[in-house]
C-alpha cells in the first residue's frame, strides 16, 4: 500500500496545482471529474489520518462550522481610496501636479489597469501561508473574512516559490464574474430563491456570510494588484514588477495591466477599454492610472487617505435609480402583451433612458414592483435597459400594484394567460387587432425580413390609420396617389416607396419565411427551414414530424409553424404575397455537401470593413455554420477585424483558428456567395 504521508502530500500538491490552473490561469489540464476523484481520495485519506492533513489542503478551504461574527482587523498600512476623474483634461492636470512634486529630471512612467467593481481585500501571508484576509472597511479597520476567503479557488492558501518574503500583504479586489453571476441567478430562479442584484452586491454579500459553506457555493474570484507591505529583502522597483512577481507566485493578476511612457498611450488605452468593457466578463467602473515607479510613489505620498500617485478614470455608470411613473402594456406581433415601465428619464450607461421592458407579469411579481416605486436600472453596452430591483424603503404611500389588463389595450378582446406560460396574450389574431397588425407589418418590412426601405413606423401607422392597408399583402397594391395623399408624403416619396416595394419582391426563401412572423421562428430557424424545404408549399403542408426534422427545431417551434399554416388568414396571406409577384431564386435544397460549415461554430469580432456584420452572419449561416457571440474551446473559427479585443486574445490562447475579413470573403466566393 502507498504510504499515506506521501500520498497526502502528493495529492495536496497536485490538487493545488490544478486549482491554480483552473482558477488563476483559466486553463485547466484535467476534467472536473478527475479533479473530483483526486479530491475524494484526499478526503478519505485525511479522514483516516487527520494528523497528516496539510494546512493548505484543498479540503480545508471550506470550514465546517459557521462563525459567530467577524472580528475587527486593524490594517498595518491603511488601505487608501482613489481620486476620481471623468475627463482627459483632469488627467493632464493630475500628471502636471505629479511633475510639480518630483524633481524636473525625472521621467514618469504610467500604468493603466481596469478598475474592478468588487470588494477590496487584503491578504496576509506568513512563511508562504495565507494567515488572514480582511475587508477594507473604513481603510484603517476592516473585518476578518479569512474563513470565507479560504473558499475562493483563485486565492492560494500556500505559496511554494523560493523567493517568497517572510511576511507580506497582497491587496486586490474580490469579485463575481458576469457568467458566474448569471449562472447563480438562473439557478436561483429555478429554485425560487432570492436573486443577486448585481455582481458587486453578489460578491459583497457572499463575503459577509457567517457560514463559509455559503461563500464556497458562490462564484467568486480575485484580481490582485498591489502589495500593502513586505517584510524581507526583496524591494520591488515598479508597480509592473510587483504584478509580475505576484503572478509568478500564483496570484491572479489582471492581464490588461499595461505601462505607458506618456498620457497619450493611456488615453488610447482608456478609449479601447471602454469599447471592450462589455466583453471583459467582469464589471468595471473605470480604469486606474498609476505612477509606475514605487520610489516616485513614495515621494508623491498621499493626502487625506488618497494617494497622489494614482487616479481613477471613471466610465459612465451602468446602473442608476429612478422612479416608475407608469406601467403600460404593449401588444406585440404575435399578440404577446408585454408590460413596459415608463420611467422618470435617467442617464445610465451613457444614454438617457425613459422606458424599460418588464418582460411579463412573473417578472413584476419577482421584483415586487408597484407603480411609483424607485427602481435600480441597468444598461450595459447595447443591451436594452433592465429593471434590476426595487428600492423597497422608498415606496410612496398608496403606490398601486400592477395589474394585467383583462382586455387587450389595442382591440379590446379578452386577454388570455395559459397556465404554464409566463406571457399573456390577446385572444384574437392580427386580422382583428390593430396593434398586432401593425407589428406584423413592421416585422415584415424590417431590414432582416423583406427589407422595404423607407417603410418606417410612422408611415406604417399612417397607412393603417388611413385604412389603406390591413396586412402585408395590401402593401403591394398601394398606388402613388394613395401614398402621396398622406401627410408629409409627396410625389417623390411615394415613388421611392413604390420602388422599394418593387425591389423587395425579389428576395430569398429564408427572408420570406422569417418575414411571415411565425412565433419563435427567428432568422436562424428561417434559414434552417429554407435549407430543408424545397418550396413554401412543402413547408405549409408539412407534418409535425417533418417540421421537427428541421435543424434545431423541437416540438414547440414545430407546433407554432404548423398552427401558423393551419390558419386560413395566414394561408391567404402567403398566397396573396406570392400572387403579388414575390419570388426568390430557387436554390436546390442544400444537401449535406452544400452546407459545408454544418456543425461548426463561428465567432465574428472586431470591425468588418466591407460588409455589415449581419450580412456576414447570414452568409455563414447559409453555409450551415452557427454564429455565436462568445469564444470557447468549442469555437471552430474566429473572424477578427480591426479592433478585435478579448475575443481574439481568448481564441489565440485556446488555439482556435483565426482569419481576417479578406479570407472570409475568399471562403464565401469559393462557395458561390456574392461578396
Ligand atoms: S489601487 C491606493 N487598483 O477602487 C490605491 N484600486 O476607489 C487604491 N479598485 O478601494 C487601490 N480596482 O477597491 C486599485 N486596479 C485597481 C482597482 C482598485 C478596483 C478599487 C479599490 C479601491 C477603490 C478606490
Amino acid at each position: 500500500m502507498t504510504d499515506p504521508v506521501k500520498r497526502i502530500e502528493e495529492l495536496t500538491r497536485e490538487l493545488n496545482y490544478h486549482l491554480h490552473r483552473y482558477h488563476v490561469l483559466d486553463d485547466p489540464e484535467i476534467p472536473d471529474v478527475e479533479y473530483d476523484a483526486l479530491f475524494d481520495e484526499l478526503v478519505a485519506l485525511e479522514a483516516a489520518n487527520p494528523q497528516l492533513a496539510h494546512p493548505d489542503s484543498p479540503t480545508r478551504r471550506i470550514g465546517a462550522t459557521p462563525l459567530a461574527g467577524f472580528a475587527s482587523v486593524r490594517h498595518e498600512v491603511p488601505m487608501l481610496s482613489l481620486d476620481k476623474t471623468t475627463t482627459f483634461e483632469e488627467l493632464q492636470a493630475w500628471l502636471k501636479r505629479c511633475r510639480g512634486r518630483l524633481a524636473d529630471t525625472q521621467v514618469i512612467d504610467l500604468t493603466c489597469e481596469p478598475k474592478i467593481d468588487g470588494v477590496a481585500v487584503a491578504l496576509v501571508y506568513e512563511k508562504g501561508l495565507l494567515v488572514r484576509a480582511a475587508t477594507r472597511g473604513d481603510g484603517r479597520t476592516g473585518e476578518d473574512i479569512t474563513a470565507n476567503v479560504r473558499t475562493i479557488g483563485a486565492i492560494p492558501l500556500k505559496l511554494t516559490a523560493s523567493d517568497i518574503p517572510a511576511r507580506f500583504e497582497v491587496r486586490g479586489e474580490i469579485y463575481m464574474s458576469i457568467a458566474g453571476f448569471d449562472a447563480f441567478n438562473e439557478r436561483a430562479v429555478a429554485a425560487d430563491e432570492r436573486l443577486l442584484i448585481n455582481p458587486r452586491n453578489g460578491a459583497a454579500g457572499s463575503l459577509r456570510q457567517l457560514d463559509p459553506r455559503i461563500t464556497a457555493s458562490r462564484p467568486l474570484t480575485m484580481f490582485c494588484y498591489s502589495l500593502g507591505w513586505v517584510e524581507g529583502d526583496w524591494q520591488p522597483q515598479t508597480h509592473m514588477e510587483v504584478n509580475e512577481r505576484l503572478a509568478a507566485w500564483g496570484f491572479r493578476v489582471n492581464d490588461r495591466l499595461k505601462a505607458f511612457p506618456d498620457l497619450a498611450g493611456c488615453q488610447a488605452y482608456l478609449e479601447q477599454l471602454l469599447i471592450e468593457r462589455d466583453q471583459l466578463g467582469y464589471d468595471i467602473d473605470g480604469a486606474v492610472i498609476k505612477v509606475n515607479s514605487l520610489e516616485q510613489q513614495r515621494q508623491l505620498g498621499s493626502v487625506t487617505r488618497r494617494p497622489r500617485w494614482a487616479i481613477a478614470y471613471k466610465y459612465p455608470a451602468e446602473e442608476a435609480t429612478t422612479r416608475v411613473l407608469a406601467v403600460e402594456f404593449q401588444v406585440g406581433r404575435t399578440g404577446a402583451i408585454t408590460p413596459v415601465a415608463r420611467l422618470e428619464p435617467v442617464f445610465v450607461g451613457g444614454v438617457t433612458v425613459s422606458n424599460a421592458t418588464l418582460h411579463n407579469m412573473d417578472e413584476i411579481t419577482r421584483l415586487g414592483l408597484h407603480i411609483g416605486d424607485r427602481v435600480m436600472i441597468r444598461r450595459a453596452g447595447d443591451v436594452i435597459p433592465q429593471i434590476v430591483s426595487v428600492v423597497m424603503n422608498d415606496r410612496p404611500a398608496k403606490a398601486p400594484e400592477v395589474v394585467l389588463p383583462e382586455i387587450c389595450p389595442s382591440c379590446g378582446s379578452a386577454v388570455v394567460r395559459i397556465a404554464e406560460e409566463a406571457v399573456a396574450r390577446c385572444s384574437v389574431g392580427p386580422g382583428l387587432c390593430p396593434a398586432q397588425a401593425k407589428e406584423a407589418i413592421r416585422h415584415f418590412a424590417s431590414r432582416l425580413a423583406m427589407d422595404i426601405e423607407g417603410l418606417g413606423d410612422k408611415l406604417i401607422e399612417q397607412l393603417l390609420e388611413a385604412g389603406l392597408i390591413r396586412t402585408p399583402v395590401d402593401l403591394f397594391s398601394l398606388d402613388a396617389d394613395q401614398i402621396s395623399g398622406l401627410e408629409r408624403m409627396g410625389v417623390k416619396s411615394a415613388e421611392n416607396l413604390l420602388n422599394a416595394l418593387q425591389k423587395s419582391k425579389t428576395t430569398t426563401f429564408d427572408r420570406f419565411i422569417y418575414a411571415l412572423g411565425i412565433r419563435e421562428v427567428g432568422e436562424a430557424t428561417a434559414q434552417n427551414a429554407a435549407a430543408y424545404f424545397p418550396s413554401i408549399e412543402a413547408m405549409m403542408t408539412a407534418s409535425i414530424e417533418d417540421l421537427e426534422a428541421i435543424d434545431d427545431v423541437g416540438p414547440i417551434v414545430a407546433a407554432h409553424i404548423a398552427s401558423f399554416f393551419a390558419d386560413a388568414d395566414n394561408i391567404a396571406m402567403v398566397q396573396g404575397l406570392l400572387a403579388c409577384g414575390i419570388n426568390w431564386p430557387s436554390v436546390k435544397t442544400r444537401a449535406e455537401g452544400a452546407r459545408p460549415l454544418q456543425g461548426q461554430t463561428w465567432v465574428l469580432t472586431g470591425t468588418l470593413e466591407a460588409m455589415p456584420r449581419d450580412e456576414a452572419k447570414r452568409k455563414l449561416m447559409s453555409l450551415g455554420a452557427k454564429v455565436s457571440g462568445s469564444v470557447s474551446a468549442k469555437t471552430s473559427q474566429v473572424v477578427a477585424g480591426p479592433g478585435a479585443g478579448s475575443k481574439l486574445t481568448k481564441a489565440e490562447s485556446l488555439g482556435v483558428a483565426v482569419m481576417d475579413e479578406a479570407q472570409l470573403f475568399e471562403l464565401f466566393k469559393t462557395h458561390g456567395l456574392d461578396v
